[in-house]
């Protein structure tokens, strides 16, 4: 296998969440979630990490992939509270459930299989990756 050069680009927005579901109770839900579970939902700046795998014979220009994550993700989530976004109807707001979404948003964008993973920095603490499966 050739070596496989990566690059890595990041993005951010803020945006508020509630980790809760309504297939649980209200009390186990706050025994799940904890403080995360409160009704008015808090805040996070997250940062969003893209890496692509290079291709010198057809790059994946830097502006490209710029706009399509700014476009797709940074527009659709910034200063939004994610749990009304269509996406999470059914699905809590974690972490790993923003990582899985964003790499579903972008796969198809992104040509010839070049996505390789998503990271999610939600608090300084917790960070997430999704590889795709
Ligand atoms: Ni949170």
């Amino acid at each position: 296998m050739a070596t496989k050069v990566t690059i890595t680009q990041a993005f951010h927005f803020s945006a508020a969440h509630r980790l809760h579901t309504e297939q649980l109770s209200l009390e186990v839900n706050r025994q799940i979630f904890g403080k995360c579970n409160n009704l008015h939902g808090h805040g996070h700046n997250y940062t969003v990490f893209v890496t692509v795998c290079e291709d010198g014979a057809s790059p994946l220009l830097r502006g490209e992939l710029n706009r399509l994550v700014t476009e797709r993700i940074v527009r659709r989530f910034d200063h939004q509270h994610l749990n009304y976004d269509p996406a999470f109807q059914d699905v809590v707001t974690t972490g790993e459930n923003l990582a899985k979404l964003i790499w579903g948003l972008l796969v198809k964008e992104i040509p010839d299989r070049r996505l390789q993973k998503i990271g999610v920095l939600e608090t300084r603490d917790n960070y997430f990756e999704y590889v795709g499966d």
